[in-house]
């Protein structure tokens, strides 16, 4: 893909799904990467690829809720590769419980990683981007950013979150003349791992959420949601719906205002195991 080549680009939770596939995609693309994630044997796979394909890359364990950590760690690639052009902040677990059942903790480990990592990656590399004159933030959202379902309420919170910080900074950007674009991605099922890593509430098995997940909502391939995403960063759009399933939605919801909720009360609780 054209514009990323000689580009520095950094992809938090690259060692799995989306961010792997962002990953290769940018190292095919010319690109020279920064990639992290908590998970070391996935990570070690995506340099390995990238390794194989020629693309100078810098391999970290990086937790994106350590900020301390994160402040250094955007100082040292900057340092490694002497310019950072691009941070994809896309990281992220999910959570399913209603609210009722869901622990202060469960909802906080959700708001922590999916949202307080993309604040502490945005804020880490803002000051590197603005530096190389042609930054780009990258941060991922979901379709769940866009509507909100039973059962998702952390990460709806979370990704609802993402998308008002993200949607700020973008204006801010703009009014400042900082030469910075920013781009909020917004992803329905995509089959990656997230379901089988994620956590439920008591009484809920996340072993037949994540088959429910698997069979039924992923329906776009990560290689395939990498090339939608880098074609928009490569447009420098605001907004990237990633697979059909997110632009059907967002219409819905346009359509309806608020009245979504009522129609997915019931259709989305039946769908879900042990729904109500
Ligand atoms: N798969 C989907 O259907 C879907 C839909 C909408 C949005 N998303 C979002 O896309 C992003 C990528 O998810 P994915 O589907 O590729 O999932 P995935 O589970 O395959 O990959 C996520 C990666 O993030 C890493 N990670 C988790 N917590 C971390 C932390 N604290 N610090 C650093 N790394 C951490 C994991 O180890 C994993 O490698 C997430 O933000 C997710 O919320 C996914």
């Amino acid at each position: 893909m054209e514009g990323f080549a000689g580009k520095v680009a950094v992809v938090t939770g690259a060692g799995s799904g989306i961010g792997q596939a962002l990953a290769i995609e940018l190292g095919r693309s010319g690109a020279k990467l920064a990639i992290s994630d908590v998970d070391t044997e996935g990570l070690a796979a995506t340099e390995e690829q990238l390794k194989a394909i020629g693309v100078p890359v810098k391999a970290d364990r990086l937790d994106v809720t350590e900020r301390e950590a994160f402040l250094l760690y955007a100082d040292e690639v900057k340092a490694h590769f002497g310019k950072v052009n691009q941070i994809y902040n896309n990281a992220g677990i999910a959570f399913t419980g209603d609210v009722e059942v869901s622990s202060f903790k469960d909802i906080e480990r959700v708001m922590d990683v999916d949202f307080w990592g993309v604040v502490n990656g945005t804020k880490a590399f803002l000051p590197h981007l603005i530096a190389s004159g042609d930054g780009h933030v990258i941060n991922v959202s979901s379709l769940f950013g866009i509507f909100s379902v039973p059962g998702q309420s952390a990460y709806n919170a979370a990704k609802f979150a993402v998308r008002g910080f993200t949607e700020a900074l973008r204006q801010e950007m703009l009014h400042s003349k900082h030469r910075v674009s920013v781009t909020t991605v917004h992803p329905g099922g995509i089959k990656t791992a997230i379901a089988r890593n994620a956590t439920a509430a008591e009484g809920l098995d996340p072993k037949e959420l994540a088959k429910m997940f698997d069979k039924k909502l992923a329906n776009t391939t990560p290689e395939r949601a990498a090339k939608i995403i880098l074609e928009a960063v490569r447009k420098k759009k605001a907004r990237v719906l990633v697979g059909p399933d997110a632009k059907a939605l967002d219409i819905i919801v346009r359509i309806t205002g608020s009245g979504y909720q009522r129609l997915f009360a019931s259709a989305m609780a039946k769908a879900l195991p042990g729904g109500h």
